[in-house]
Formats: C-alpha cells, structure tokens, sequence
C-alpha cells in the first residue's frame, strides 16, 4: 500500500491522473472478495515454480505471500488518488490470466478433476460453459462496485484467453451450440457482452483489452485498451468507441532498458524499451483526425511480476513515465527528444 501510494504522488507529480490497477492474474490474486475468502489466501500465494527458477529463487522459501489488500487499504489508496486528482480503474482480468484465481477455485475449470482434458490442456481459463463459473465471476464483479463505488470504469480484462480447453469442453460446446455461436472467440465475447451489460446495470462502463474489439463483437460503449499493437485503438476509432493507447513496444515498463543497471533480466521480452524509444511514441499515429476524439488517452503498464522490491519498480516506472506523460500531454510537433532530454 505505501508503495501504491509513494506511486500516486510520483503520477501526480507528472500529470497522470489515471490509476489503472490490476488486481488480478495468474501469479496473484490482490483483492478482497468476501464470499470468497480461498482468493486472497489459496489465491494470493504463488508457489514455487521451475518455469520462474531464477526470480522464485529470490523469495525466501521459493513461494511468494499470501499477499492482498483489505477492503480498508483499497478505500484509503482510492480516497488518497482521489485527492491527487487521480481517477482509479480497478481491473480483474477474466476469463483467462486466472491460473491464481482457478488454484483457489478449481471447480471453475472446464476439467476439474483433468478426466477429458484435451492435450496441452491450460490451467489458467474459466469455463464459459458452466453457469457457476459465470455466476462466480459476476459476483467478483459485483463485489468491485462495491469496493470502486466512484468509478465510472471497470476494466475487465479479456486479453490471451488461451481457447484449447474450450474446444474440448462439452460444457463450452453446449453452450456455444445452445446460442448459436460458431467460433470459441464469439464464446468470449458473448461472455465479455454479458459482464458489460452486468455492469452497465450497476452504473459501470467497461474498458478491456484489445482482444475485445479485435476477435469479436465488443461489449456496448465499451473502450478498447490497444497494448498488441495500435490496432485495438484504431479499430475502436473506427467504430466511433473509446481507446486507451498503451502498445507493448513502447508502454511495457516492466520491459528492460538493457542498460548496465536494469534490475533484472525479463526473460519473455528482450527487445530494448530505451526511454528515447518510448518518448518516439506517437499515439495518434494513423488515426484519422476526425476520429482523434475518441483516442481517450495512454498508459504505461508495469507488470509486476518480474518486479522484486519497490526500488526495482520504480527503476522501471522512471524516467520513461516521464516520457509517457509528456508524449500524451503534449501535441507531436511540440516533443523534441534532445530538449526532452536536457530538460531530464
Ligand atoms: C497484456 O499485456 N496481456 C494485456
Ligand atoms: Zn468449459
């Protein structure tokens, strides 16, 4: 919490004024779900794994908390943005990225128990077949309004849905027989349609990653995060919806600057994000100007899981936020890297 917080006066400082958190994912479960309490134990430990040797090996024991947030903690971190001008977007991140939250929950898997689990089966999708596993996901959300009450946005994820046990599944099958649906990416989005009117019936509008715009119908008014690439933001331009303009290439500050110093080796990633490369970024690229409007804003996404102290985090964060917050604050003809830098 300390570290969110020391995070918003530094946003604060640079005129970001958007705090997208991201609760959840498969190494971690952060947020307090009080009917279900496995999330933020079960949920909120990640153990040891030979795929993560090197970073497991710098926790003590190889397993890493269980940590969470209290439902205060959330409050008081909401209330502290909120008096720094700062907006906070809770994200959970469904169906897939949930290897944290289905460990607690198994049952939501489409194979509990492995019997019929097709080869190269996955552990970290829900089962979009099994009306429990909606009703569960929906009751998290439902439990976000509550935490978020002022918050016109819930992220709901959406991106890397892995689909290999939905083509198995009797359950998923059924399902997509049952509503006429021809392709496990209209499954999906049936699926994100239905969370987006759960939560426009609760006062919420959706943002969810590009995923949501780009392999199917997207949710009604929704805003398409575009991090693949800017295809996400152009094509939600395009379709008169909003766009948050974060693409991996220039945005990923967990990514490594391969400078002498970079905390640690990302080992999924190792083209270099420099700061004069995510200070190139240029956000309306490609957009024609009548559709600039629904180029809402940008973000820098800092994935923590390769993140071991707050040291190493805010490593990370600067000075390339600097950059962000510049190039979207900025018009193009204005940012000019060697002043940028001497301004640094
Ligand atoms: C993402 O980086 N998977 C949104
Ligand atoms: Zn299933």
């Amino acid at each position: 919490k300390a570290a969110v917080k020391r995070t918003l006066d530094l946003m604060a400082q640079h005129k970001l004024n958007v705090f997208h958190w991201h609760l959840t994912d498969s190494q971690g479960w952060r947020l307090p779900v009080a009917k279900y309490p496995l999330l933020t134990t079960v949920g909120a430990t990640r153990p040891y794994s030979k795929n993560q040797k090197d970073l497991a090996d710098r926790y003590e024991n190889g397993t890493y908390g269980p940590f969470a947030y209290t439902a205060e903690e959330i409050r008081e971190v909401v209330a502290y943005a909120r008096e720094r001008h700062i907006r906070v977007v809770p994200e959970v991140d469904f169906p897939g990225h949930s290897r944290a939250t289905l460990d607690a929950y198994p049952q939501y898997r489409c194979f509990p128990d492995g019997k019929g689990a097709p080869k190269g089966a996955v552990g970290n999708v829900f089962c979009l077949g099994n009306d429990e596993a909606v009703a569960f996901m929906e009751d998290v959300f439902d439990e976000v309004v509550r935490l978020f009450p002022e918050s016109e946005f819930v992220h709901i994820g959406g991106d890397e849905v892995n689909k290999v046990n939905w083509r198995a599944c009797p359950k998923c099958q059924a399902r997509m027989k049952a509503l006429g649906i021809k392709t496990e990416n209209d499954l999906q989005a049936w699926f994100s349609r239905r969370l987006g009117r759960h939560l426009a019936k609760r006062g919420k509008r959706v943002l969810g990653w590009d995923e949501l715009i780009l392999d199917g119908e997207p949710p009604a008014d929704m805003v398409a995060m575009s991090w693949r690439g800017a295809e996400g933001g152009r094509a939600a331009a395009k379709a008169g919806l909003g766009a948050v303009m974060c693409p991996h290439f220039y945005c990923y500050f967990d990514y490594m600057q391969c400078l002498a110093d970079d905390p640690a080796v990302y080992p999924w990633f190792t083209e270099r994000l420099s700061l004069e490369k995510a200070y190139s970024y240029d956000p309306l690229a490609g957009i024609p100007p009548e559709q600039h409007r629904f180029i809402l804003g940008g973000q820098c996404c800092n994935w923590s899981e390769y993140t071991c102290n707050e040291t190493e985090l805010q490593w990370k964060m600067w000075p390339r936020t600097c950059a962000t917050a510049e190039v979207f604050w900025s018009p193009a003809s204005a940012r000019d890297y060697a002043d940028f830098v001497r301004r640094m």
